[in-house]
Parts: C-alpha cells; sequence; structure tokens
C-alpha cells in the first residue's frame, strides 16, 4: 500500500521529533520550516527516512496528495495565523489543517470558524510529553468536527502514546475543546510541580534532608499510590550533579518561569466561576518566585519564626507529608475536573472524563497511577460534578485530611510557605461545609449597596433599610 503523505510546519524540538514519529510509523513527511536550513539538516541527518524538505513553501503543499493533512507545530499567537495565511493560498477544499501548538482555546474557536467559511478543516489538538513525547508517543487532545477526526484519526492512532495497547488519543469535542483540556491539563501540572516543591521545601528546612535523602524519600513514594511521571523525574532530579560534583538542583535559580497556559485556565476559571484555587495558588507562586530581587530585600526585613522545628517521630511525619501530596493532588485533579465539567455544560461540548482521563495515562506530563480512580469514578457516575463525592477519593481524603492538617500547621507554625497544601485543605473544609459565613458577606452587599439577599426561611430577593 502507497505510504501516506503527510506534511508538518515548524522545525523546532518539537516539530522535528514529531517529524520522526510519524516517519517511524511509516508515513512519508514533508517538511517546511521558516529556514531551510533547518528542514535540510534534519533531511541529512536522516538519509535512509522519508523525509523531505522544500525551500517553497508551494512546493511543500503541492508534495502532499489531497485532502492534504498538515500539521502546525510553531510557536503559539500569531505565528499560527501567519502560517496559515502563508499556505492558504496553495490550499484545496477538504484540506486539513491541525495546530498542535499550545493555542489559546479562544483563537482555536475563531481559526476554525474563519477556515471553515473557506471549505478547509481545521482541528485545534493539544499534545502532551514535551521532547520525548513527540517521539515517543504523546498524549493527544483533538478539538474539531467528529467527521474531521474521523479522517485523521489513524495517524493520531499510530504517532500516540499508548497504554497498555491503547492509544492515548481520543476525540475530545468540538470548537477549541482540545486545546481547552490541554490548557486545563497544564494547570494540573502547574499544580503537580508546586505541591511536589512544597513538599521538597518541608523536607529540607523544616527535616532538613539532603538531596540523596529526599531523592530516596520521592523514589520510595513513586511505588505507592503516588505513583507518577513527576514524582520519578523528581526523584531522579535531587541526584544529578553538576561537573563540579555539586548537585545541580542546589544551583539552579528559584525563580521559575512560565509560558502562559497555566494563566489561561485561571483566567477561565474565574470567566465561569469555577473554584480553580490551588492551581491558582500554583500559578501565583512563580510570579512570586520570580520576584527575585524583591524577596531578596524583603528577606532582609520581614522577619518570620526562630525557633527549630523538633520532629519526634521522622518516620510518621514523612508520611504525613505523603498522605499531604495525594490529598492534595485529588483536591487539584478535582477542581481541574470540575471546570471541565463545567465549561462542558456550558459549551454543549459534551466532553466524556473516562476517556479523558484514559489519554492521561501514558505520554503526557501528568500521566498517573491515580488517574484509573478517576476513570472508574466517572465510570460509575458520568455526571459526577466533583471528584470528592466518589466513595473512593472521598473515604481517602476523610482519612489524609489530619495528615495535611498537621503539615499545614508545623509549615505555618515555622515560616515555611505552603500556598497550595494550604488552599487545598481550605477547598476541603469549604465544600463540605453546609454552612459558610457568606451571609454576613450578603448582608453586607446589602447594607453597602441595596443587592438584596435571599433567606433561608422564606423565598424571594430582600432588601434592608440596615441603617
Ligand atoms: C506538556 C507541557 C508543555 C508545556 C511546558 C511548559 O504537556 O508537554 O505542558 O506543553 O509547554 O510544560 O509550560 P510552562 O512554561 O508554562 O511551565
Amino acid at each position: 500500500m502507497e505510504k501516506e503523505q503527510v506534511g508538518i510546519i515548524g522545525m523546532s524540538v518539537m516539530g522535528r521529533n514529531l517529524c520522526l514519529n510519524l516517519e517511524r510509523n511509516g508515513y512519508f513527511v514533508s517538511i517546511f520550516n521558516r529556514s531551510y536550513k533547518k528542514s535540510k539538516k534534519i533531511v541529512l541527518e536522516h538519509p535512509k527516512k522519508n523525509i523531505f524538505c522544500f525551500k517553497k513553501i508551494k512546493d511543500f503543499i503541492f508534495s502532499m496528495k489531497r485532502p492534504r493533512k498538515i500539521f502546525l507545530l510553531v510557536q503559539s499567537g500569531i505565528v499560527v495565523d501567519k502560517v496559515i495565511k502563508s499556505i492558504l493560498l496553495y490550499l484545496n477544499k477538504y484540506d486539513i489543517i491541525i495546530d498542535l501548538g499550545n493555542s489559546f482555546y479562544k483563537d482555536t474557536i475563531k481559526r476554525e470558524i474563519y477556515l471553515n467559511k473557506l471549505n478547509i478543516k481545521f482541528v485545534g489538538a493539544g499534545i502532551s510529553g514535551g521532547e520525548m513525547g513527540a517521539l515517543l508517543g504523546p498524549s493527544i487532545m483533538p478539538g474539531c468536527k467528529k467527521s474531521v477526526y474521523d479522517n485523521i484519526k489513524h495517524i493520531f492512532f499510530d504517532i500516540s502514546a499508548k497504554y497498555n495497547k491503547t492509544p492515548c488519543v481520543d476525540y475530545i469535542g468540538p470548537d477549541g475543546s482540545g486545546h481547552y483540556l490541554k490548557m486545563v491539563h497544564n494547570g494540573i501540572e502547574y499544580g503537580d510541580m508546586q505541591i511536589i516543591a512544597e513538599s521538597y521545601c518541608i523536607l529540607k528546612n523544616l527535616l532538613k534532608l539532603n538531596n540523596k535523602e529526599i531523592s530516596n524519600i520521592f523514589s520510595t513514594w513513586n511505588k505507592g499510590e503516588l505513583n507518577s511521571y513527576l514524582i520519578e523525574i523528581t526523584s531522579l532530579i535531587f541526584l544529578k550533579k553538576d561537573t563540579d560534583k555539586k548537585y545541580l538542583i542546589d544551583l539552579i535559580s528559584d525563580a521559575a518561569k512560565n509560558k502562559g497556559t497555566g494563566k489561561w485556565v485561571c483566567k477561565s476559571s474565574l470567566e465561569i466561576e469555577s473554584p480553580l484555587s490551588l492551581i491558582i495558588e500554583s500559578v501565583i507562586y512563580r510570579y512570586i518566585s520570580s520576584l527575585k530581587h524583591e524577596r531578596n530585600c524583603a528577606s532582609k526585613i520581614l522577619i518570620g519564626p526562630k525557633k527549630q522545628f523538633l520532629c519526634k517521630d521522622k518516620d510518621a511525619f514523612i508520611e504525613d507529608l505523603r498522605r499531604s501530596l495525594y490529598f492534595s493532588k485529588i483536591i487539584s485533579y478535582s477542581q481541574g475536573f470540575s471546570q471541565l465539567y463545567k465549561i462542558s455544560k456550558k459549551k454543549k461540548w459534551n466532553l466524556n472524563y473516562v476517556n479523558i482521563a484514559k489519554i492521561f495515562r501514558s505520554g503526557c506530563i501528568i500521566r498517573a497511577k491515580f488517574l484509573n480512580k478517576i476513570i472508574n469514578a466517572y465510570k460509575k457516575n458520568i455526571n459526577l460534578k466533583n471528584l470528592l463525592l466518589d466513595k473512593y477519593f472521598s473515604k481517602i481524603i476523610c482519612n489524609y485530611q489530619f495528615s495535611l492538617r498537621k503539615i499545614v500547621s508545623s509549615s505555618v507554625l515555622y515560616g515555611i510557605s505552603i500556598p497550595a497544601f494550604s488552599s487545598a485543605i481550605s477547598y476541603y473544609d469549604s465544600y463540605r461545609s453546609k454552612n459558610l459565613p457568606s451571609n454576613l458577606i450578603q448582608a453586607q452587599r446589602d447594607f453597602f449597596g441595596s443587592h438584596e439577599y435571599e433567606r433561608i426561611d422564606v423565598k424571594g430577593s430582600f432588601h434592608t433599610n440596615w441603617k
């Protein structure tokens, strides 16, 4: 059978690796890059592979049979629009453009509408797994019309990561739902990284453990409930030494950067009023970390507790920390999935949470053993509004709360900043409260702004002359 020829625009590491992945899976791959040198280099490095580079975009487009399948792996934002504009002239009816970048979902929606008017099909697909994922198999989240997905799903099946032979890709939904899901994935990624960093901070600064000991703890944790890609790489990071034999982790600046997807998911949570507190704290923490100079100055003026932490039972404390991490991870995923639930209802995307959790099990950055628990929860109840209401999660979380309460109290008492851990327990305490003090907020709103309030004894809206 003749091999299918597909195209990729953008030969950064992700584009290059995806090209090799497609070729390995039997495709002929046409490649194009703004700088021809880069694509030429890839072809020269792989002389026996079915990879073909082109100087002119026109020749690149015409190298493929119709309907063409063109993958974009370019910088998100304006570059995507520029690239689309540059190829439009040469495209034909029913050609398919597949944007695999971290595009903002509202841009994806606009692009799809615009291109559909020109009879060009468009797919906004989130991919996760970093460079190695692109090469060996990423987790893929395609959002588009179902009929368009059906035309290209065989390619996604071939190149995606596999979990027990099941491809980590599925149809997500229409519009920008694929990119929306990728955005939530990234929010969860931020949350996971933050709670792991807070655990590191506690092990280092409260228990005064060294890098090797910390690595051992993460490695042990990776064998149990917390088993995940991020815990695994964390245990390895603490062992890496620089050329001068110093631990690399101790030489890395603590100002953490971000590319924006974390901010987007928080903005969306505020727009649709979905409480995403743990992830919001994680994004804010990156901003605080970037205030390196300010923090330096503040550290000389703003004092904290001086007392040394005395741990009576180190093993018990470490187990409390492990439970805190699992508790907080559950809260983070619950908040992320609840946001998906809310947006799905609002946009009528009909998201399938079982399939979403399934495609996260391999290839992507948040792959973790406990996704199977999420799958079970949604299998039992497809209309589950919050994972915490599922039997497995409610039981674990009720049990583990006491560990997190201890960890949060000790950290606060001894001046360790733990925004994600404390937001996890606060969310839990708010969510499980039949009565919140927000009756007072309602009264205040009515007092100063005549905003009215509802009563618990009589139906309707009320205003009181408070003075
Ligand atoms: C993935 C990642 C990836 C993301 C980086 C950087 O799933 O492969 O989410 O898409 O771009 O992790 O994200 P930040 O720079 O925002 O940390």
